[in-house]
């Protein structure tokens, strides 16, 4: 398999959790390259369910090893509760996880300000997780950020938070928000540093040796490709490089030992938070609704549901490389009896086969749709791809060849099983 960077091809909860479960039996190590506790994978192993937020999905099958890249950040206390959740329910979690030293810190000040940013952007808000990730991320840039390797000194990390706290208790106060006790969050801090600090390691150099004993790495990526601070709808995205770029950034491991990428996508879309979504259409997402379907993994927010937009998903081809396609949620569209597929965009006369940068001609495009003869039979229980309804392999072929990338998994449930290779 050698390295495969998985990245989502929309606007993130394409699945990646179940296809990084599934794609992991054939891998040694899984990483987690960008991102925070904002991403939420689930994975379904038998009946239990497991959402991971900052572990990678890989901890779910025994005997490989997990990675929180340099490109993380990681909200400690957060973590913490992830791994003993974990642990509660049966997961093995000490020798097989890993935490770089240069991950970056998420602070209670971090998560405050992703707060009162968003009630000062009133209507314009972008509908952050409230994570912190976007203020964490930009300590980062700003180069005043703390990081694990931070945390596990004690007298440094003293000093430090001193100075983070009092520096943000005058930006919160600003605000009219509550200011922070420094006592609270060094003591809850420091319990957490302790609890991580097994954890922590040069993971560059981890990642290396592994490469030099041949083993196969995964690199799971979090949110997805319309969420990318660099190529998504600027700025309702979060503040990482989702694109498969940041496989490379995010852990060290240098672009030409990346062997393939692939790039997950629901056979609809889905997004949650504000922003442009072209294909955004009622009548699909109250049909997932009402199925139950599409609530976010971590924030419990009905997702805003729509068409399958080629347009966007060819634009992921281009950005990130996508070689192969995972389409997941191809059950989702079971009942239907017309399947619409956006293959353009139209604003006014003009007609768009790209994604516009300029977010507002974005929200003003108008999907040019195809239309497909849905397959009205249940899908979940099929397991070849020939015993698929010869409507959904057109549909499934015909999204994969306007996305431009080999169709290599169809997904026709949440579970391992429910899985078609092609
Ligand atoms: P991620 O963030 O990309 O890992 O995706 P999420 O876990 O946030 O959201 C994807 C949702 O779809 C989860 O509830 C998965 O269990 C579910 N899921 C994934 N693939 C399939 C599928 O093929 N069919 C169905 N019915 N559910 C799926
Ligand atoms: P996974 O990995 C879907 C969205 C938020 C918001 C925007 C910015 O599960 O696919 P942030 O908290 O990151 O500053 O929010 O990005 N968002 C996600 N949407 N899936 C995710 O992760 C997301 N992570 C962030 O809803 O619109
Ligand atoms: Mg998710």
């Amino acid at each position: 398999m050698a390295n495969t960077i998985l990245i989502g091809a929309q606007w993130g909860d394409e699945g990646k959790g179940k296809i990084i479960d599934v794609l992991t039996e054939q891998a040694d190590v899984v990483v987690r390259t960008q991102g925070g506790n904002n991403a939420g994978h689930t994975v379904f192993i038998g009946a239990r369910k497991y959402v991971l937020h900052l572990v990678p999905s890989g901890v779910l099958r025994r005997r490989k090893v997990c990675v929180i890249g340099n490109g993380v950040v990681v909200d400690p206390i957060g973590l913490v509760g992830e791994i003993d959740g974990l642990r509660k329910l049966g997961v093995k979690v000490d020798d097989n996880l890993f935490i770089s030293e240069t991950a970056h810190l998420v602070f209670p000040y971090h998560r405050e300000l992703d707060s009162q940013r968003e009630i000062l952007k009133g209507k314009n808000k972008i509908g952050t997780t409230k994570r912190g990730i976007g203020p964490a991320y930009g300590d980062k840039a700003a180069r005043t950020g703390l990081r694990m390797i931070d945390l596990i000194n004690p007298p440094r990390f003293e000093s430090l938070l001193r100075q983070k706290i009092r520096e943000n208790n005058e930006i919160l106060k600003a605000f009219g928000a509550t200011p922070l006790s420094f006592k609270e969050v060094h003591s809850d801090y420091r319990a957490a540093g302790d609890r991580l600090k097994p954890f922590v390691a040069n993971t560059v150099v981890l990642l290396h040796n592994a490469m030099r004993q041949r083993k196969d790495i995964l690199f799971e990526g979090a949110q997805g490709t319309f969420l990318d601070i660099d190529h998504g709808t600027y700025p309702f995205v979060t503040s990482s490089n989702t694109t498969a770029g940041g496989a490379c950034t995010g852990s060290g491991v240098p672009p030409h030992r990346m062997d393939r990428v692939v790039g997950v996508m629901k056979a609809y879309t889905t997004r949650v938070g504000e922003g442009p979504l072209p294909t955004e259409s009622a009548e699909i997402a109250d049909m997932l609704h009402a199925m139950g379907r599409e609530f976010g993994a971590t924030t419990g927010r009905p997702r805003r549901c729509g068409w399958f937009d080629a347009v966007a998903t060819r634009h992921a081809t281009m950005v990130n490389g996508i070689d192969e396609l995972a389409v997941t949620n191809v059950d989702g569209l079971d009942s239907l009896a017309t399947i619409k597929v956006c293959v353009a965009y139209r604003i006014g006369t003009a007609r768009y086969d790209y994604v516009p940068n300029d977010v507002e001609a974005m929200a003003r495009c108008q999907p040019v749709y195809v239309e497909f003869p849905g397959w009205r039979t249940p899908t979940n229980k099929v397991r070849r791809w020939k015993d698929l309804p010869s409507k959904t392999r057109a549909y499934l072929k015909a999204i994969a060849e306007l996305t431009g990338a080999r169709l290599a998994i169809a997904s026709v449930g949440p579970a391992r099983e429910q899985t078609i290779f092609l």
